[in-house]
This record gives structure tokens, sequence and C-alpha cells, in this order.
């Protein structure tokens, strides 16, 4: 069997969660390959909102198994939180989380250094989410990490310890107070709580399921415009959240790697500091982050909007090998008399139709073309045949522009309000 990888084609939130659930019924096995608690993953079903962080978005369903994988960063103390408010659902965590052995482990030290590195760069800072993790992916590159296997070494506190002196050091660099105390002793529980979890070789572990014609889905995070490699440098997360990631994040070999979801809203959002070409700062953005309910899942944050990005889009689509796309939030498009979509720049000078090396100091001004809006209210639409023609053409028109089918979407964040076309 092959790996079905989902991801997020923007930069992040594209609605992930939603869609993993929707598809989980078709897998076995969902497995997140990189990132970690920056992750926000939304997932709507029986009037109940659940939030998931580093636990993968199949949780909720008590046949199939949920692999954390050695690409993920696991801070243990959000891990447990995360564990601990999902308690009161009967989800038999021992069963159904399996945890890389390979995974590396966010440092309380690290989080402090997210936030001096943040506070160093002032008004050029990322806009991480603080939640660590930057610095510990330059501990794993840097090869000094502590992976989730460590945990059950001898030697584990004295490589902590040895660790944290050398994060200690930086921190007393940046000038930056901080009490790593009362953080220290809460992630030492953390970790025993850890040791008690489901850690595994999970490559060999996926390798055999697949042998055994199991279905594997690799549940991206973030999006591909914050990927290390292909997104806004700097202004990204630290990982790579690209298709190849869920190789590397999982130890699934390029020849195993099935279809490529890729998940876009009908418009735009970027939350964190950045460029953001088809960005709107007035009225039509602050609309769509008002119908759009556009505020962080894992910070709170509002989240900058704008209308969708062609260019950008076709870029990510072909650097993942996107097979399927899922168009999110088409409902919020509902209240806009007048759709624009971003087809070209005007770049030093010129128009183009790609996205170009540096759009942070040197300015992509949008081109847009005019599409008429829908104005009917789709949340309560099952079926494609009741979708208005005003809608059918945006997907037509998408379709044409990006060469690649629409293959669900989403009308509302419940589980119940997605249309699966037949394409
Ligand atoms: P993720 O990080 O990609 O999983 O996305 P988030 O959960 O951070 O953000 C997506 C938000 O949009 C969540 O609040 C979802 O409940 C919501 N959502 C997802 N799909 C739809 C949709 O089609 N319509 C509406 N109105 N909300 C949606
Ligand atoms: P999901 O999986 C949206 C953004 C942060 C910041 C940059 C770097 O929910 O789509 P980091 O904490 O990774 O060092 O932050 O990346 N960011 C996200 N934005 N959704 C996410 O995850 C994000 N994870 C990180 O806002 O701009
Ligand atoms: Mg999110």
């Amino acid at each position: 069997m092959k790996v079905d990888v989902l991801l997020g084609l923007q930069w992040g939130d594209e609605g992930k969660g939603k869609i993993v659930d929707v598809l989980t019924p078709g897998y076995e096995i969902i497995a997140r390959f990189q990132g970690g608690p920056n992750a926000g993953h939304t997932l709507e079903f029986n009037d109940i909102k659940h939030v998931l962080h580093t636990i993968p978005s199949g949780i909720f369903r008590s046949d199939k198994l949920n692999v954390i994988g050695n690409g993920v960063v696991i801070d243990p103390i959000t891990l447990k939180k995360e564990i601990d408010a999902l308690m009161k659902y009967n989800i038999n965590f021992n069963e159904n989380l399996l945890i890389s052995k390979k995974a590396h482990l966010i440092l309380p030290s690290h989080r402090l250094l997210d936030a001096s590195s943040e506070k160093a760069k002032g008004k050029n800072k990322i806009g991480s989410t603080l939640k660590g993790i930057g610095p510990t992916y330059m501990d794993k590159t840097g090869r000094n990490g502590l992976r989730v296997g460590d945990v059950f070494e001898d030697n584990f506190k004295e490589r902590y310890t040895k660790l944290v002196n050398k994060h200690k050091t930086l921190l007393d660099f940046y000038e930056f107070d901080y009490d790593l105390d009362s953080m220290e002793e809460e992630w030492m529980k953390s970790i025993d709580f850890l040791k008690n979890l489901n850690v595994i070789e999970s490559e060999h572990f996926l390798n055999n399921k697949l042998k055994e014609g199991k279905r594997v889905l690799a549940e991206g995070a973030q999006g591909s415009l914050l990927d290390i490699d292909f997104g806004t440098y700097p202004f990204v997360t630290s990982s790579n959240t690209v298709t190849a990631g869920a190789c590397t994040g999982l130890g699934i070999s390029p020849n195993k790697i099935g279809d490529v979801y890729g998940i876009f809203k009908a418009y735009c959002t970027r939350v964190g500091s950045g460029p953001f070409p088809s960005e709107l700062n007035d009225d039509v953005g602050q609309k769509l982050r008002d119908v759009g309910h556009e505020y962080g899942a894992t910070t709170g944050r509002p989240r900058r909007c704008g209308w969708i990005d062609l260019p950008a889009l076709k870029y990510t689509i072909m650097v993942n090998g996107v097979t399927k796309l899922c168009m999110m939030k088409a409902d919020i498009l509902s209240h806009f008399d007048v759709i624009n979509v971003c087809t070209h720049y005007r770049y030093k000078g010129e128009v183009i139709d790609y996205f170009p090396y540096d759009v942070v100091d040197i300015e992509a001004e949008p081109i847009y073309k005019e599409l008429p809006g829908w104005n009917v209210d789709l949340t309560k639409v099952t079926l494609e045949s009741e979708f208005p023609k005003e809608l059918s053409d945006y997907i037509s028109y998408l379709e044409k522009e990006l060469e690649v089918p629409i293959t669900i979407v989403s009308v509302g964040p419940d589980r119940k309000q997605t249309i699966i076309r037949s394409v």
C-alpha cells in the first residue's frame, strides 16, 4: 500500500484537522510527520469542537491507530495536557496512540530560547507561536537534541542537564530573564507520563503495516508557505511541511507516496509576520476575519486575511505533487458580492505569474481578476447539485488554473458540512 498525504497549501490553518477527520474512515492509521504543538487542528462533530496540537486527528475513531512520527517535536507537558483533556472521551491512548522513539523533545529551555530569540529580533520577529519549535529543530540538526527514546536511558538526566546548561549560556547572551525551576518540575513529571505511553520504532511499524495492506494517511501541520525550504523565508517554521517531509518524518520511501491532498481556503490567511501579497488591510479583510472567525487555534491571535493567491498556490501544488484539492470555507465567501482572485503580481516593474524568490524585501503587488459572488448560504448544502452557479463557476475556474481537481468542498466547520465531488 501507499501512504496518502494531506497538507496545507497556504500559511497554515487551512482546515487540515477537519478533512483528516472526514477522511479517517478510509484509513487504518493516521500519522503526524512534522511540526509540534505550534499546530492547532480543529475538528467539529456532535456539536463539540476539539483542538489538537500534537495528537493526530484520527484519535476520536476508536478503531484507528495514530502515530506521532520521528519528524515531530514533542513537548511532553503539552502532550500530557492534551491527553488529560481528552480523558473524558474514553479514548484508549495506550492502544491507539503510538509515539516514535526518534521524535525530538522540546525542553522548557527551548521555549525560553524561542522567546528570547523573538525578543532579540524586535520588529523583525517571526511571530513564532513560542512553543520552542525553532530551537528544538536547531538542536536536532546541530546534533545536540534529546529524543523520546533517550528518556529510558540511565544517563537521561545528565544529558538533559548538559543541554540545559548550554541553553543557559545562550539565554545569558540574550540577557533574557527566566525562571526555569517550576517549568522543569512539570516537565520531568510529564517525562514520567510519557514513559508509560506506547513508544515504538515507528518507521518499522509503518512499513510493516503497509506490507500488510493497511492504509496510512500522513497529516501535515502548518502550510507549504511556512516550509523551511520553500516558504517565505525567514518568516517560516523550522520543518519541511511539504510532501517530502512525510518521507523523512515517517521513514517512508518516496515511491510509497500515493495521493497528495492539498488543502486551501477559498481565500487566504496568515498568522504571524512575513509577506502576504494579497493581504487586505481594509474593511474587506476585517470582514473576512469577522465572518470567518479568523483567530488562531493555538495562540488566539487574529489572523491576517486576504484574497486567494493563484501564483502562490500553483507553486505549492508543484512542490508537493498535489493530486487532489480540497477547498475550505466556501461558506465564508457567501458574504461577499464580488470575489477577487490574485492571478499575477506586479514585481520589479514587470507583470509575473509565478511566486518570486524575494517577497520579503521586494513587494509583489497583486493583480486581481474579479469574479461574481453567490450570496447564498451554503452551510446546509449537502449535494454539489445544490451549488449556486457562481460557486460552480468559481470551482471550475480554479481547477482550470491550478490543473488539479477539487475533490472536496467544505461549507462549514462540522464534519457533516463537507461535499465530496465526483470528479
Ligand atoms: P488546521 O490547522 O489546518 O487544522 O486549521 P485550524 O483548525 O487552525 O483552522 C481552521 C478553522 O476553520 C477551524 O476553526 C475550523 O473549525 C474552521 N473550518 C474548517 N472548515 C471550515 C469551513 O468549511 N467553513 C467554516 N466556516 N469553518 C471551517
Ligand atoms: P497549523 O498546523 C498557522 C506560524 C507562526 C509563525 C511561524 C513560525 O495549525 O496550520 P513557529 O512557532 O513554528 O516557530 O512559528 O509559523 N505557524 C503557524 N501558522 N498555523 C500553524 O499550524 C502554524 N504553526 C506555525 O504563526 O508565523
Ligand atoms: Mg491550525
